[in-house]
Formats: structure tokens, C-alpha cells, sequence
């Protein structure tokens, strides 16, 4: 007998069970071992909203929320100032690393809270006694050729003049002092003074850089009509509630010394620390959350890294605002194979998450991101959001120069516990020795790689990028928010499926002779 095809949805009520499988039953069966993000797929849903409408608000801590569930993480060669700002600006976060002094990591955490989007912080400055011979260098190497002139040299000195290519390019004796042709009539704009008003003035006063001071004179910024010509709108900023300055995260370790650098950083605006360690479950990190809770108490932390619920009840108890969650699942780790030591990213995902999340505990997911269809799995699983290095290294906002090997425009992108990373600490620094609890070892054993990866253009295409695609994707699950997406986990609407080896080569490229693959316009 056929059925009448306009009871389709009705019969479908008969069938005992529902196609796929609840996420409980998906960790359940996996009696083969533990998930990992490539071991699975959630199942589509119905789609009657537009991706555009999805909402990606999720919760960092307790208490910071943010527009996109993005962390850069913290790693010398991933998230240094400029990483921090574009993260925060896109709606995301950045951690920034600790593989440096104390006050290097402060002065990094300054830079993301004094960032106001048009305003150039850090201008080149001269001073009145650098020659104009000099300042056609600087042109020649810097490409750009005005120069504020203060009476020290230095942002912070007092304005004394701006040099621009029109003093210097006819000018033939290269050792006269710029003082003698520097322009000395000045526009400038008033410290405080936004960026509309700023714009404005340089528009009426037909200059190209405009110096902003503060009531005594002083250099504090300058406002360039070529940056604002190319400033764009950042709507999803991720601002501190009370200073709309951009929110900033920094990494330390649990040994006494982290004590002091932690004061210098929540001097410098910190707002969120991480707690930057590959076991989180020790004694020295309980100790450092109940002493943070005790010393500053409106400061977030981030406690981890964890991928069991025993671990994570450790945390929780202690005060932990937040948990990261993953042990060996990095793309440049080497933890699981040296150590014997973690969890496949899925399955630690959802266990801690499961736990973490009744607790109003929010969790990221660290390590192991690839692609936007991870990060939707990471964020099915129960994170609230992921911490991403291998993904986003090779962007121009990553420190670090390109170089060129085999054709290809590359950047170097190398593990925490890697030798170089760890050898580089034996100075001043001693983050990744003690993230892996080393630093008394002579003999260091590596847990982690270096390598490079390839240019993948600014995060300002890229996180929109990752934005965008997740929007779709959870149009495909069918829900609207990612508050829906755990909401409809949890009750068993969203389904999930094993995918077997052949299951995955089928839902990759193949049967091509050859192809490109270009993520995005
Ligand atoms: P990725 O996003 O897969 O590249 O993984 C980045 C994460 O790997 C970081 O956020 C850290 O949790 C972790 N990690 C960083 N350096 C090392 C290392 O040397 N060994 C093991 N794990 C590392």
C-alpha cells in the first residue's frame, strides 16, 4: 500500500525512534574509544530563518559574554597586541601569550585596552634633532612620510612640529636639522576627541595626519586620513561593560613569580587571565584561583587545561570562572603520543562540558580546530566557545615575518612545549617550561612541534569568515541561536551519526584530477 504523501510527517510520528542518535547515546555507544570531531555529524533540521539571524552570543565566563565564540590562543606565535585588538574587534577574544617579561606581556595588554578603532597609538615620532637626510630614510624604508615631531622623540613628548615629504623632498643639504623645516603651524585635535570630529577637522583643515594631545601639549595619538579612508565598522566589538575599552585576555602560570606578573597585567586593564597549564588538576593552580579570588576578585578566570569531570569538579570547587578544556589535541602536540596522557578532543568535550555546564561553568573547547564544521561539533558537544592556534596562524595579524620556502609564503607556527618555545623561556620568561611543569628539568622533554603554515591573509577576512559559516551551519541544524543549538541537544532534537572511514573519505573532495580550494572571497 503507498500512503498518502500529505500524512508524510504524521506517519513519521509511528516510527518508534527518531533517525540518529541523541548526543548521551552518541558518546555512549562509541565503545570503540573516545570522539574525536571528525568521528561524527549532527544531522540537518529544518530550516525557516535566514543564516544572517543566527546568533552567535555566548558566554566566555561567568561574567563576559561575547557576539563571536572566538579565542585566539595564547601562544608566541599566535596572539601578541595587534592579534588581541582585530580578535576583540571581530567579536571575539585574544589571550595574549606569556612566553615574555612580565612587563612585555603588561605593555601588550595596554596596547588592546588603549586601542580606540581610527586612532593610531604607537605613530613613528622624531625629533627635532634628526636630520632631514634621516627622515628621507625613514620614507625610503617605513614607505610613509610624515612624522610628528615632539621634543624627546617619543609618543608622550611635547608636539613641536610635524614633518611631512613637502619639508624634506626639495630640500638639498641632507644634514640640516628637521627643526629648521619642520612645519611648525599646527591642527590638532584635543585628547578625547572622537573619531567624527577628528575626521571633520582634517577634512576642513585639508591635512593628511591629524596629532592628538592631551591639555599639556603632549603627543598622545594621531588620526591618519589613509587609515580612516580604509577604517571599517566593527559592530560586534567585544567591549568591557563600563569603558567601552576592548576586552583583553593574557595567560599566566601557577608559579609564585606569575603572582607579580598578574599584578602588572590587571594594572594594565587586564580583564580575563588563563590560567595556562597542560594538566590544570594540580595543587599549584588551585592555589592560584583561590589566591586570585582572594587578591582580585572581579577578575574572570579561565582555569584549565582539563578533559575529565573529576579534573573539572577540582577546578569548579576552587573558583574557576571558566574551564579550557583539551589535552593532546593540538595541532602541533605532541602530548598524547610522549606522555601517554589525554583525551580525544570530543569525548572530553562533552564530558567536562556536560558537568562544567550545570554549574553555570561556560567552557572552551582548545585544540584541534581545523574547520567551521569542528567548531560547530565543538559547540554541539557543550563548549561555549573555541580557542583556536593552528587555525588562525599564518595571519598577518600573527607575530612573527613571513619567509618564503618552496614557493609558498609561509609563518612559523610552533607548539608551547615545543624545544624552541621552551628554550626561548630559559631568558627572563618561563611560560612554556611551566605550563608543562619543566622548569627545573635539564633535560627538557618536548611535548609539542615547530613548524610553519601558509599565509592566510588578515583575521579581518578570515573571523568573518568563521563567522559567517557558522551562521549557516546551524541554519542547517535548524536552530537559531547557539543558546537553541544546547537547548535542542540537550532535549534530544538535534541528532548526531557516526561517520566510518569511508563515511569521512566520502564526505571529502574525491574522484578529482585536481582542484583548488579557496575558503573564501
Ligand atoms: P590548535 O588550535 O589545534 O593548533 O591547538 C592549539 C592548542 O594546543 C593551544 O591552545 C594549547 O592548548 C595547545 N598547545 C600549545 N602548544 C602545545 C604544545 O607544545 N604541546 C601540546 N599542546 C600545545
Amino acid at each position: 500500500m503507498v500512503l498518502n504523501t500529505s500524512e508524510a510527517t504524521a506517519h513519521l510520528k509511528t516510527y518508534a525512534a527518531k533517525d540518529g542518535l541523541d548526543v548521551k547515546s552518541l558518546i555512549d555507544s562509541s565503545n570503540f574509544g573516545g570522539l574525536t570531531y571528525n568521528d561524527f555529524l549532527v544531522l540537518p533540521g529544518l530550516i525557516n530563518f535566514p543564516s544572517s539571524s543566527v546568533d552567535l552570543d555566548v558566554k566566555l565566563t561567568k561574567k563576559i559574554t561575547l557576539k563571536a565564540p572566538f579565542v585566539s590562543s595564547p601562544m608566541d606565535t599566535v596572539t601578541e597586541e595587534n592579534m588581541a585588538i582585530h580578535m576583540a574587534l571581530l567579536g571575539g577574544i585574544g589571550i595574549i601569550h606569556h612566553n615574555c617579561t612580565a612587563d612585555e606581556q603588561a605593555e601588550m595588554v595596554r596596547k588592546v585596552k588603549k586601542y580606540e578603532n581610527g586612532f593610531i597609538n604607537d605613530p613613528v615620532v622624531v625629533s627635532p634633532d634628526v636630520t632631514v637626510g634621516q627622515v628621507k630614510a625613514m620614507k625610503q624604508t617605513l614607505g610613509f612620510t610624515t612624522f610628528p615631531v615632539t621634543d624627546n622623540g617619543k609618543v608622550g613628548g611635547k608636539l613641536v612640529g610635524i614633518v611631512t615629504s613637502r619639508d624634506v623632498q626639495f630640500h638639498d643639504n641632507n644634514d640640516s636639522k628637521i627643526s629648521e623645516v619642520m612645519t611648525t603651524e599646527l591642527v590638532t585635535g584635543e585628547e578625547g576627541i572622537d573619531l567624527a570630529t577628528g575626521n571633520e577637522k582634517l577634512r576642513s583643515s585639508k591635512k593628511g595626519k591629524l596629532p592628538i594631545v592631551d591639555k599639556n601639549g603632549n603627543l598622545v595619538s594621531l588620526i591618519s586620513l589613509t587609515d580612516l579612508q580604509k577604517n571599517q565598522d566593527y559592530p560586534l566589538a567585544s567591549k568591557s561593560f563600563h569603558s567601552k575599552q576592548l576586552l583583553c585576555g593574557a595567560a599566566v602560570g601557577t608559579i609564585l613569580a606569575d603572582r607579580e606578573r598578574l599584578a602588572k597585567l590587571v594594572d594594565a586593564g587586564l580583564d580575563v587571565v588563563v590560567l595556562d597549564s597542560s594538566n590544570g588538576s594540580s595543587i599549584f593552580q588551585l592555589d592560584m584561583i583561590k589566591w586570585i579570588k582572594e587578591t582580585y576578585p572581579e577578575l574572570q578566570i579561565i582555569a584549565g587545561n582539563v578533559v575529565t569531570r573529576e579534573q573539572a569538579a577540582l577546578l569548579i570547587e576552587a573558583g574557576a570562572d571558566a574551564l579550557r578544556i583539551g589535552m593532546g589535541s593540538g595541532s602541533i602536540c605532541i602530548t598524547q603520543e610522549v606522555m601517554a596522557c589525554g583525551r580525544p578532543q570530543g569525548t572530553a568535550v562533552y564530558n567536562v562540558t556536560e558537568f562544567a555546564n550545570q554549574f553555570g561553568v561556560p567552557c572552551i573547547a582548545d585544540g584541534g580546530i581545523g574547520n567551521i564544521g569542528h567548531i560547530t561539533k565543538a559547540l554541539a558537544l557543550g563548549a561555549s566557545a573555541v580557542m583556536m592556534g593552528g587555525l588562525l596562524a599564518g595571519t598577518a595579524e600573527t607575530p612573527g615575518d613571513y619567509f618564503y620556502s618552496d614557493g609558498k609564503r609561509l609563518k612559523t607556527y610552533r607548539g608551547m612545549g615545543s624545544i624552541d618555545a621552551m628554550q626561548q623561556t630559559s631568558t627572563n620568561a618561563n611560560a612554556s617550561t611551566s605550563r608543562y611543569f619543566s622548569e627545573s628539568d635539564k633535560v627538557l622533554v618536548a611535548q609539542g612541534v615547530s613548524g610553519s603554515v601558509v599565509d592566510k591573509g588578515s583575521i579581518v577576512k578570515f573571523v568573518p569568515y568563521l563567522f559567517n559559516g557558522l551562521q549557516h551551519s546551524l541554519q542547517d541544524i535548524g536552530v537559531k541561536s547557539i543558546d537553541d543549538l544546547r537547548t535542542n541537544v540537550d532535549n534530544g532534537s538535534v541528532r548526531f551519526e557516526f561517520r566510518t572511514a569511508s563515511a569521512q573519505f566520502e564526505g571529502g573532495v574525491h574522484g578529482l584530477h585536481s582542484y583548488e580550494k579557496r575558503l573564501h572571497n
